[in-house]
């Protein structure tokens, strides 16, 4: 097995978790980090064990050593980082929400496939366990055909208008920041997109939605709600209802454990995991490059493209358009 130096752009809040997981993947090897700030680079790489300490992206980028980056900054810079990633041919893991607009994910997608580099969206979620043993159950027939899906993530934070959930300039709100988890979820229990979507956004005093909702509409009778908040707790529960069972996966975007009802009765499902859970989609990268893929088949960069046309289609229905949107159009 190769090992695969990582190297990370943008050493902010989750970047740290990321860090957890990689020292707990084999094969995978804690390398660089890369910020705008030469300190901050710095502490970061002696706090988590790093060997090298950039103060530019583009410095990072240009180590010839570097074999992937996680891209870790907020999404409205993702494109520009991840642009500058596949240019130097390292591969990447970019944090969710993929991008801003489906606009920005095109763009990334077309540059990995035209430099034949891997790219994949860090939905860690449909990587865990938990959210795998559901996928087995759903395929098994544990619950019958599947017929509807509800999913939601909401939390509860304090309105600060300059921070990244909040500023419409760093692409704040619900839908982008949390609304990807229950959407992602359907997807990939669906495996397809729905043919209608109806939605509504609750926008805050900061001009951004703190509360997402939408139903979707899939062929065949198939349906969805997802919901997705910043200024409300919700229970967090990702529920399948087949029509011979269910499955409830409680704080489905972070399970550690799933229900299963059917005829059987009811069975619960423990699966932990004890690296922060980042473990397992670094590990997903690293089974790819191992084996010269440039897309993981488990989130292919079409599925990523799609859920960013989802968001688009959603934030355009409600009139919520980001300050550099009115700038391009
Ligand atoms: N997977 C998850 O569970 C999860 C959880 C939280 C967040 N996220 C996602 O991860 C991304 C980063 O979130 P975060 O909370 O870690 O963000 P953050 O701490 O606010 O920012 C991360 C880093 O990005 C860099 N950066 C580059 N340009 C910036 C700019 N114009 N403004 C602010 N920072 C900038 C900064 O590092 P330097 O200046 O040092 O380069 C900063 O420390 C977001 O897309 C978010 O949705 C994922």
């Amino acid at each position: 097995m190769k090992q695969i130096k990582w190297g990370i752009i943008g050493p902010g809040n989750i970047a740290r978790r990321f860090a957890q997981g990689l020292r707990a993947v084999e094969g995978a090897v804690p390398y660089a980090i890369g910020s705008r700030n030469l300190d901050r680079a710095e502490e970061f790489a002696r706090e988590h064990g790093f060997e090298k300490a950039y103060g530019s992206y583009e410095e990072l980028v240009n180590d010839p050593a570097l074999d992937a980056v996680y891209v870790a900054t907020p999404h409205p810079m993702h494109e520009e980082a991840v642009l500058l990633c596949l240019d130097h041919g390292k591969a990447v893991l970019c944090e969710k929400p993929f991008a801003v607009n489906a606009l920005q994910a095109q763009n990334m997608i077309a540059r990995a496939r035209d430099k034949k580099v891997f790219l994949m969206e860090a939905m860690w979620t449909r990587f865990l366990p938990a959210v795998k043993k559901a996928m087995q159950l759903i395929n098994d027939g544990a619950i019958g055909r599947v017929r509807h899906v509800s999913a939601d993530f909401g939390f509860r934070a304090e309105v600060d208008p300059a921070g990244r959930l909040f500023d419409p300039k760093l692409a704040g709100g619900a839908l982008l920041d949390v609304g990807i988890y229950p959407l992602s979820f359907c997807s990939m229990v669906f495996a397809g997109q729905p043919d209608g979507i109806q939605s509504h956004l609750e926008i805050g005093s900061t001009g951004v939605d703190e509360v997402a909702i939408a139903q979707l509409f899939y062929p065949e009778g198939r349906s969805a709600q997802v919901m997705a908040a910043i200024r409300l707790n919700t229970l967090q529960d990702g529920i399948i209802l087949g029509e011979e069972g269910s499955i409830r996966l409680m704080e489905f975007w972070h399970a550690q454990s799933l229900t299963l009802i059917n005829k059987d009765g009811e069975q619960r499902f423990d699966l932990p995991y004890h690296a922060g859970g980042f473990e397992f989609e670094i590990r997903e990268v690293v089974d790819c490059l191992n084996r010269g893929l440039v897309e993981s088949p488990l989130m292919p960069l079409d599925e990523t493209l799609a859920l960013a046309r989802a968001m688009d289609q959603i934030r355009y229905d409600n009139k919520l358009r980001y300050p550099f949107e009115e700038e391009q159009a």
